[in-house]
């Protein structure tokens, strides 16, 4: 897509950041969730910026051999244009960099049909499901995981 770059969060996006959060989830994260991630070696946390605008955002940290994908969020009026996509490519081309050989996991709410599609398309499968996961509204998880190359 044209005009987005991804590049490290800042402690200036949080603001930004923590409106569309809040926007996004009905258990959002605090402000000091992302605060303690943007500090964290083990956490790689981007931005992605249209027009000086945060239009998404995705968190993966690193514990021990595996990674796991703790967010990923697109403003509503910016989804359907490739930028979780864009995101998602910038988390696994670091990992092929950085930790080759290691495992993506995620867990999503089992009714969350484009966040699946969306892992899908990026070669996850499905390796389990966890009973009464989620809250507000009460969902199962599924449990996903990529091998990074
Ligand atoms: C899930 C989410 C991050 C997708 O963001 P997005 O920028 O709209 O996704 P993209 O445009 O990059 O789509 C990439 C792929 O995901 C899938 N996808 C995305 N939205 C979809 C939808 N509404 N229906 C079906 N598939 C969808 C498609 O496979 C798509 O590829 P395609 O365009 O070639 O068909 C976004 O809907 C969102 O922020 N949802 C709320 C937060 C959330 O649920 N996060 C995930 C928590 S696990």
């Amino acid at each position: 897509m044209e005009g987005i770059i991804v590049r490290a969060m800042s402690l200036a996006d949080l603001p930004q950041v923590h409106v569309i959060e809040t926007l996004c989830y009905t258990t959002p994260w605090s402000l000091n969730s992302f605060k303690y991630e943007i500090g964290n070696p083990d956490t790689i946390l981007k931005s992605a910026v249209s027009e000086n605008q945060i239009i998404g955002y995705v968190c993966a940290r690193t514990i021990l051999d595996m990674t796991h994908l703790l967010n990923i969020t697109v403003l509503p009026e910016h989804r359907c244009q490739g930028v979780a996509g864009i995101l998602l490519r910038a988390v696994i081309e670091e990992l092929k960099r950085s930790k080759p050989g290691i495992k993506l996991t995620l867990e999503v709410r089992q009714s969350n049909i484009a966040a699946i599609k969306l892992y899908e398309k990026f070669g996850f499968t499905i390796t389990g499901t966890r009973k009464g996961y989620y809250q507000k509204p009460a969902d199962d998880a599924l449990l996903m995981e990529l091998e990074i190359h």
